[in-house]
């Protein structure tokens, strides 16, 4: 059964900004323009993690290690050398508070 984990109050994110949670895998959640976007951590690359070596440029996250790029949206590949998506997670918001559903592991 898929777990609804709570991340935090909404507003505790900015606006451009992401909190990180750490499950089974860490998961990233973005605030962009009040749209909450959750992600896997991991570079599908060589696994640093995307939030503490890399960097937010508007909808994209980019890698600081060898520079891939991932849209924050939907987790595809928009620049190499990653060939696979980032794992995305659905996000709610439920009143004032922001949840993650994790999916059962696969
Ligand atoms: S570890 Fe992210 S691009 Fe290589």
């Amino acid at each position: 059964m898929a777990e609804k984990i709570r991340v935090c109050a909404e507003g505790e994110i900015e606006d451009g900004g992401f909190k990180v949670i750490a499950l089974r895998e860490p998961v990233a959640i973005f605030n962009l323009g009040g749209e909450y976007y959750a992600l896997n951590d991991h570079c599908t690359h060589e696994k640093c993690s995307l939030t503490q070596e890399g960097y937010v440029i508007g909808d994209e996250l980019e890698c600081g290690w060898h520079y891939a790029k991932f849209s924050i949206r939907t987790g595809e590949v928009t620049a190499p050398p990653a060939t696979r998506n980032l794992k995305t997670y659905q996000v709610l918001v439920e009143g004032s508070e922001i949840f993650v559903v994790i999916p059962d592991p696969e």
